[in-house]
């Protein structure tokens, strides 16, 4: 068995110091309650993960908008911060985090784009162009398939899997980046450590860098620079939103392994450009989209370790120096630790093997590697419930997803305020 002891070792993403090189990866498990706003349950889902030992935790895509382009995000009830009013919710759960001594910082999205739906808010999706998703049988996950004829099933041939959206016009376009600056704002104000733009798995952002999905001919279609332009935009008004001194980064697919679609020599330029462009401090990989699931979901481990490796080398060559990158699914702590070690990424995140087991991170860090509840990647109780917009489960760890009601979970010290609240009016 490799040592483990690379992935206990600090690092500094800009000026937010991180105790481990272990990130819990955003997920939204469907545990928001109603209006957008964080539950118990999310609080206490995310304390478990802290309590844990994970490093740092980065909250599932909070819709960063209240534009009428975003809606059809409503149907999984994300989080979102937007309005005063999710600030408190917001505000606690960071609070939370980071009583348990971890880190966090809060995913932003400006929507779904053409991977919405009309069947839950009667909204026609937005995309670069008017061209629907493809659903690929032969690009599923394992277990995908099932999951998505039953969903299929339900919702009725009224409501297809993927439908025509309608092209984006600019203005709306110019709306939601702003809007994404102002929830950094808000979230920065909540005291997050940072915030991170999400442009991934073929949501809109994504659906603009890719050549598949963008037939623009105006600024924001073409070349590579302009499929870049309105993630450009967004990150520089969250940048904007939170100032020079506060960690930004960004969440892009690796590779879109589709015909047509970008591949790592282009993320390798998309990434290069949020850095010098749109003021990223950091890369957080993923990969696919929901035409290649497989690639999102992967159904083997370590599947974005060469392609980070790849990405992160391609960055120090055209910037002459180490940009932080975070890669996604190594659950094998010995290839974990192997990959932070060779240099192919500073950080792992983990999404479904800290579903399986929360204490990951402790237990590795303990030596008791074999005591970890591996996770499965059945899908079933996590995405599989999650595409009915059901609370997730895990078909592994019967505890997720009823943390609220687990006692080292729904409760915290009560550490003296100076250490928890970052933001106590001087003058009292
Ligand atoms: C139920 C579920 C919800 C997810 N939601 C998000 C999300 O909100 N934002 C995001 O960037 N990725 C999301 N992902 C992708 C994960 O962050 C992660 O990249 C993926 O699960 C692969 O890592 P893993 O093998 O460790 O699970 C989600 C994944 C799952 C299973």
């Amino acid at each position: 068995m490799a040592n483990h002891d690379v992935l206990f070792e600090p690092f500094m993403l800009k000026n937010v110091e991180v105790k481990n090189r272990i990130a819990m990866a955003p997920m939204n498990v469907c545990f928001t309650a109603p209006n957008h706003i964080v539950s118990r349950q999310q609080i206490a889902y995310y304390a478990a993960r802290a309590i844990g030992g994970t490093g740092l935790i980065i909250i599932e895509a909070v819709g960063g908008s209240d534009h009428d382009t975003i809606k059809t995000y409503e149907v999984h009830n994300n989080l979102m911060l937007f309005y005063p009013y999710q600030m408190s919710g917001m505000a606690e759960l960071a609070e939370t985090i980071h009583t348990f001594g971890a880190k966090t910082i809060l995913q932003i999205s400006p929507g779904a784009g053409r991977q919405g739906s009309s069947a839950y808010t009667g909204i026609q999706p937005v995309a670069p162009s008017a061209i629907p998703w493809e659903l690929h049988p032969e690009m599923l996950p394992r277990n995908c398939q099932d999951i998505l004829m039953k969903l299929a099933e339900l919702m009725g041939p009224a409501h297809p899997m993927s439908e025509t959206p309608r092209e984006i016009r600019p203005d709306e376009l110019e709306a939601l980046a702003h809007d994404v600056g102002e929830s950094a704002r808000l979230a920065r104000i909540a005291g997050y450590d940072g915030v991170e733009l999400h442009a991934p798995h073929g949501y809109l952002i994504h659906e603009f860098l890719s050549p598949r999905s963008n037939k623009r001919s105006d600024q924001y279609g073409g070349s590579l620079e302009n499929r870049a332009r309105f993630m450009l935009e967004c990150l520089k008004s969250m940048r904007a939103g939170v100032g020079d001194d506060f960690l930004l980064t960004v969440r892009i697919s690796a590779d879109e392994h589709m015909p047509d679609g970008f591949h790592v020599e282009d993320t390798i330029e998309y990434c290069k450009l949020a850095v010098t462009e749109g003021g990223a401090d950091a890369i957080h990989l993923s990969d696919g989209s929901y035409e290649a699931m497989k690639y999102f979901l992967p159904d083997t481990d370590g599947q974005v370790v060469e392609e980070s490796a790849r990405i992160r080398k391609g960055l120090k060559e055209a910037l002459g120096r180490d940009i932080p990158v975070i890669c996604p699914s190594v659950h094998a702590p010995d290839l974990a630790a192997e990959s932070v070690a060779a240099g192919k990424m500073d950080i792992i995140s983990q999404g479904r093997a800290l579903i399986a087991d929360p204490e990951w991170a402790n237990k590795v860090r303990e030596g008791r590697v074999k005591d970890i509840v591996k996770c499965t990647r059945c899908l079933k109780g996590c995405i599989g419930r999650f595409v009915m917009g059901l609370p997730s489960r895990c078909l592994v760890n019967p505890e997720m997803g009823q943390e609220e009601y687990i006692e080292k979970y729904n409760t915290r010290p009560v550490l003296p305020l100076k250490k928890r609240v970052w933001f106590i009016p001087s003058e009292v």
